[in-house]
């Protein structure tokens, strides 16, 4: 007869059990899941593609990046900087809305140019972000436009010493959640491909990275539009810069700094988007991909707000202005004060 034990046998053996089982969770909760990057790894200098620390591997992050407008004047108040509300309120719905916030958080890092305050960036880091600043890219551009300069120094964010991590998502600003988005990062189209079909010129602007990752979603042009914004046809071949999934790499990363002294090549009057659609135009070397029509649009409207579109690319404090639809700006703003309810909470518990 097998002997089984007295009950208080059987209950030490289950609270033991137990006892492991938790010391295990903890070592995995400890070691198991990636730890965010210590700023001493995001300090750490040049790494190349072939030698990428396999520390980067699998991490994934969602980058934005904040300048300061040329008109902000000296003892602005911060709240008046309108792009700096509008990364605030980005960052509140990543990572603390109950609606729209990630279900399995990652960071969100903001890069900042030189001239944003310290007291914008200390406001940004006690909301959740890691703030980086980058430095101004000096170009020998001949276009002396102000938003060059700030374009080029926007191509940080491709720099793996500055955002390292292997698979990142980049947003303007100036957008507005309406539903979770961890799952973008699940899209086919956002899985490392390789390089095809590069040419002459490709070759001598190159190297370029081994693999790379580029989905967007198509430029919507306009903001009538039916949702959802399908171009079925795929007749729209540039994508709007304002969202893509991306592989931070040093190669890409010099290879669209070499780009910028070849506007010829590209420039139509959008700085950024017109460098990014020649990077990465179809047929050429490193081709974009399109992201599901649901996670992204620019120029929304009323029918994308209705039919559940993700994600609403908007300046949408610029009320009246041509670039959304009244509702798509209602939302937004109630999204801005959603944010600002938040933090008035969390003040008064801690306060209280
Ligand atoms: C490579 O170039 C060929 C010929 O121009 C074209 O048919 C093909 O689609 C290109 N491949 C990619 C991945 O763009
Ligand atoms: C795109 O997303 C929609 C809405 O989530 C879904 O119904 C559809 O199946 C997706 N399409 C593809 C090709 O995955």
């Amino acid at each position: 007869m097998i002997q089984t034990g007295r009950p208080e046998d059987f209950l030490s053996k289950k609270l033991f059990a137990f006892c492991l089982f938790s010391i295990g969770f903890t070592i995995f909760l400890l070691f198991g899941s990636p730890a965010p990057p210590s700023p001493d790894e995001l300090n750490s200098t040049s790494v190349s593609d072939q030698h990428r620390p396999a520390i980067y591997k699998g991490r994934q992050a969602i980058s934005t990046f904040l300048a300061t407008k040329s008109n902000a004047k000296a003892g602005q108040d911060d709240n008046e900087d309108s792009y700096f509300v509008s990364a605030r309120t980005l960052v509140y719905q990543l990572l603390h809305s109950p609606t729209t916030k990630l279900q399995h958080p990652i960071p969100v890092v903001v890069l900042v140019a030189k001239d944003v305050g310290e007291s914008k960036r200390q406001t940004l880091r006690s909301d959740g972000a890691i703030v980086v600043e980058v430095e101004d890219v000096t170009h020998s551009t001949p276009i002396a436009a102000e938003r060059w300069t700030s374009m080029a120094t926007k191509l940080h964010v491709f720099d793996p010493t500055v955002v390292p991590y292997e698979k990142v998502l980049f947003m303007d600003v100036d957008m507005v959640l309406t539903r979770p988005i961890d799952k973008i990062f699940q899209e086919l189209s956002t899985e490392l491909g390789p390089i095809t079909n590069a040419t002459q010129v490709d070759a001598e602007l190159g190297p370029l990275p081994e693999q790379y990752i580029l989905a967007a979603s198509p430029e919507s042009h306009q903001k009538d539009h039916a949702y959802p914004f399908l171009d079925s046809d795929h007749t729209v071949s540039t994508f709007n810069s304002g969202l893509f999934m991306y592989s931070p790499s040093i190669e890409m990363y010099q290879y669209y700094m070499r780009l910028l002294d070849h506007p010829d090549l590209y420039y139509t009057g959008i700085p950024d988007q017109d460098l990014l659609n020649y990077a990465h135009r179809w047929g050429g070397p490193m081709s974009w991909k399109r992201l599901n029509w649901s996670w992204y649009i620019n120029f929304p409207n009323e029918n994308d707000l209705q039919g559940g579109m993700a994600l609403l690319h908007a300046r949408w404090w610029e009320q009246g202005a041509s670039v959304s639809s009244e509702s798509v700006e209602q939302f937004a703003f109630a999204r801005r004060w959603e944010m600002e309810g938040y933090w008035m909470g969390q003040k008064a518990k801690t306060s209280s």
